[in-house]
């Protein structure tokens, strides 16, 4: 029998079950990369960073590092066995530049010394002579010299020109939306250790090991299958090592192969922020028409985003962001076009939401001034406009939205959170309130779970039971915080109908499950979770039928609960059956695989299925900006969130939490500054605010929508790492909201991030002393 969370009790999956490492992350006995006890000899590795953003390298004198005491190799490109590549996709991404530098800080070379320190005050003695250029540092930059990365792509259905054209009153505008530092707590950090014939073991804080795997190979010119990835855990990835991991191991593993030593990189944090992409920041432009309820009948919109000097993941993240450009609502006549635009910056890369929150931050910013223009209250219009039945489900790329729930979970939340009456409150307030004035914002999201590229939506896992009962478990996914290890454990204990204890979580390692995807688009339990799954079941499949041949009992009445496996009213201890299978040669040990169903999806046509299902839910937050300073408080915040049926709803809160103020950092205060010469100023946490524990909101209510996935998930769960950071776009509409209030009917000029500043600058225009 296979309980999917109906009939038969369920003991272990939807269970709010601690995170399985919580309390050696809080007592400090869990070991990150640096933590891991060093082999004898072990180097250290600093990278050397080009002193400008473009121009040609003339000279690279490195004599004087190479003299320091205790430097015992300076690397360059002309040390690199094989290729001087470490990009994910397009071949793009040199390990050490040779000719052209493409941004500032881009490595040049590096030192590897007996220790850090050495290292690291090497580095700076390096003599860099560059042929400067002119950098091109941002969108408009960019633009303005059509320097296209790839070329543009675009969704489109009807005719919302010819619509645009004969509308009375379109809205039209453009929207500014910056991009974010991942700011793991652990950075980005490598141990690689020589072992004999030519091999290497590599401990890497990476989501994609088996990336890892591939490019270090490529460098070095060896055999995939020369080299060992493992990772027990990251301090935080945030899509931050889903691509860029891999180049900081590999510069590792080529000191390891030059020296015969093993060596470990871990970047320091200013280093790690000059020197590894970010969010993609957004110049959108748009117009809309709508009918006088506020309802769209056609929208133009056009993205232009920064990809930093090479392509990274940038093709599928600006395409992300097309697919969420419409976020929960429909879109009759469309056109959405996306330039990737190449700039004399670091390479943006991952970030929780992989562009899909740029796109909804503008379908909620359309909401918005549509309600600006017609006067009806912003949660109207977004009903007004939600994607339906029939003829209203169907996105501009052509999928049909089936589990729409959007609707019945933002009416549950309009409810729960009292939103008429606090805005019926707030309007009052706002009316005798002349410096501080308060604003509310409801908003959804609807989030596509799956990697459009369809080839990754696979994942393999590997469970064995050892002859005392107790399972270890090892799947391609790995964790970073999320709590992903802990749910997949959570799906074999309950497969095999035992406590959860004798589940051993392990590393990620590819020498047990090869060719893994990242651990990225959310879907990490929903992959790992259902491989792991068909790995237990197959071996519970081989012990059952032993015991029916030892028991002469049916095979089909056997079933297992309560550590015990039982045939009618006989039982027998799980241990003291594995036990007796074992001495009667059965095979105790199971790889599982997973490919996610359903999906077809054909980019050239722009057409097809993307997504096996969509995540949904809405919050709700108010806030109360100081007119005279631009200072913002976020009162209250409520939030309804679709997790399916959730396997963990521990985990899960704290996702939805977590995600959040992750998201509320984006849009009210993390701001990444370059300068004209394409410089990070902001590259390092005093520059570079990120949200604290203090910045929580004091009252904020998180509560999860009922709603078991239709479609034939991991216990009907839905995926939940990405989608809550876009539960944050209600602050930032709700701050508009405040701005709008002090001149309402005229449409509010608020970028994100909507930092004291720019808050400050909306209510100057909004009053019209901008
Ligand atoms: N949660 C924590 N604590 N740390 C992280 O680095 N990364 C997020 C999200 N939640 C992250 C996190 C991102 S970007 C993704 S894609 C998912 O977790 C990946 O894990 P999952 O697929 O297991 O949800
Ligand atoms: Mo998450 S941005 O898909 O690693």
């Amino acid at each position: 029998m296979r309980p999917d969370g109906e009939g038969e009790a369920l003991r272990h999956v939807h269970q709010p079950i601690r995170h399985d490492a919580a309390d050696r992350h809080v007592t400090g006995s869990a070991p990150y990369i640096d933590d891991i006890r060093e082999p004898e000899g072990t180097l250290h590795v600093v990278p050397g960073g080009a002193p400008v953003a473009h121009g040609r390298l003339v000279r690279l004198d490195l004599a004087a590092v190479r003299a320091v005491p205790g430097v015992v190799a300076v690397l360059t490109a002309a040390d690199i066995p094989a290729v001087n590549d470490v990009s994910p996709v397009a071949g793009d991404d040199p390990l050490f530049v040779t000719d052209v530098i493409a941004f500032h800080g881009q490595p040049l070379f590096a030192v590897v010394a007996e220790n850090r320190d050495t290292a690291r005050r090497a580095a700076r003695l390096a003599v860099i002579d560059v042929a400067e250029e002119t950098p091109l540092v941002d969108v408009a930059d960019a633009l303005a010299a059509d320097a296209d990365l790839m070329p543009a792509y675009a969704f489109r259905r009807g005719d919302p020109e010819a619509v645009l054209a004969a509308s009375p009153a379109p809205v039209a505008g453009t929207l500014r939306i910056g991009g974010q530092e991942h700011f793991y707590l652990e950075g980005q950090a490598a141990l690689v250790i020589p072992e004999e014939d030519g091999t290497y073991l590599i401990h890497s804080s990476t989501q994609h090991p088996s990336e890892v795997q591939h490019v270090v190979a490529r460098v070095l010119g060896i055999a995939d299958a020369s080299i060992e990835v493992a990772v027990r855990r990251m301090g935080g990835g945030f899509g931050g090592k889903e691509s860029q991991a891999s180049g900081w191991a590999a510069m590792a593993a080529l000191a390891a192969r030059v020296t015969g030593r093993p060596a470990k990189i871990r970047l320091d944090r200013d280093d790690d922020f000059i020197m590894t992409g970010k969010r993609h920041d957004f110049l959108v432009s748009y117009r809309a028409a709508h009918d006088p309820a506020g309802r769209l009948e056609a929208v133009e919109v056009r993205f232009a985003g920064r990809c930093g000097y090479s392509h990274d993941l940038s093709s599928s993240i600006n395409d992300r962001t097309m697919f969420h450009a419409d976020n929960a609502y429909f879109y009759p006549q469309v056109h959405i076009h996306s330039r990737r635009l190449k700039t004399h910056t670091v390479s943006n890369t991952a970030f929780r939401g992989f562009g899909g929150p740029q796109g909804m931050v503008f379908a909620e910013h359309l909401m918005d001034r549509i309600a600006w223009a017609t006067g009806r209250d912003p949660l109207d219009v977004r009903y007004a406009n939600l994607y339906g039945t029939d003829d209203r489900n169907i996105t501009p790329y052509g999928m049909v939205v089936e589990d729409n729930v959007a609707e019945a979970l933002i009416r549950q939340l309009e409810t729960t959170s009292e939103y008429r009456a606090r805005r019926a409150a707030l309007s009052a307030f706002n009316a005798g309130s002349r410096v501080l004035k308060k604003g509310i914002a409801l908003t959804p999201v609807k989030f596509g779970i799956s990697f459009t590229t369809t080839f990754l939506n696979q994942a393999g896992a590997l469970v064995h039971v050892y002859q005392d009962g107790s399972i270890h478990l090892n799947h391609g996914g790995t964790e970073m915080g999320q709590g992903l290890f802990v749910k997949v454990a959570q799906v074999v204990a309950e497969e095999f109908g035992v406590a959860l204890d004798r589940v051993r979580i392990t590393a990620t390692h590819t020498g047990k499950v090869p060719n893994t995807s990242p651990t990225a688009a959310s879907s990490g339990t929903d992959m790992n979770g259902m491989a792991a799954r068909n790995a237990a079941a197959e071996i519970k499949g081989r012990i059952a039928e032993f015991i029916a041949r030892d028991w002469q009992v049916p095979v089909a009445g056997i079933v297992f609960h309560d550590d015990r496996v039982w045939a009618g009213e006989r039982s027998l201890g799980f241990a003291e059956v594995v036990k007796k299978a074992y001495l009667a040669r059965t095979h105790l040990s199971a790889a599982g695989f997973y490919a996610t169903p359903k999906i077809t999806w054909d980019r050239s046509k722009a057409t097809g299925r993307p997504f096996f299902y969509f995540a949904y839910g809405a919050s709700c937050s108010e806030v109360t900006i100081d007119t005279l300073t631009g200072e913002f408080t976020l009162d209250r915040v409520d939030i309804l969130h679709d997790a399916g049926r959730s396997l963990n709803p521990a985990i899960d809160i704290g996702q939805i939490e977590g995600g959040f103020v992750q998201g509320m950092g984006w849009l009210t205060m993390e701001e990444l500054v370059f300068d004209a010469k394409g410089r990070l100023r902001t590259h390092a946490p005093s520059t570079y605010k990120i949200p604290t524990a203090r910045d929580v909101p004091e009252d904020f209510r998180v509560a999860f929508f009922d709603n078991p996935n239709r479609e034939d998930t991991i216990y009907r769960s839905k995926a939940i790492g990405e989608p809550p950071l876009m539960l944050a776009n209600s602050v930032f509409c709700a701050i508009a909201d405040a701005v709008h209030a002090l001149a309402p009917g005229r449409a509010v000029a608020l970028d994100a991030p909507a930092t004291p500043e720019a808050i400050l600058f909306a209510c100057c225009k909004q009053t019209g002393e901008g």
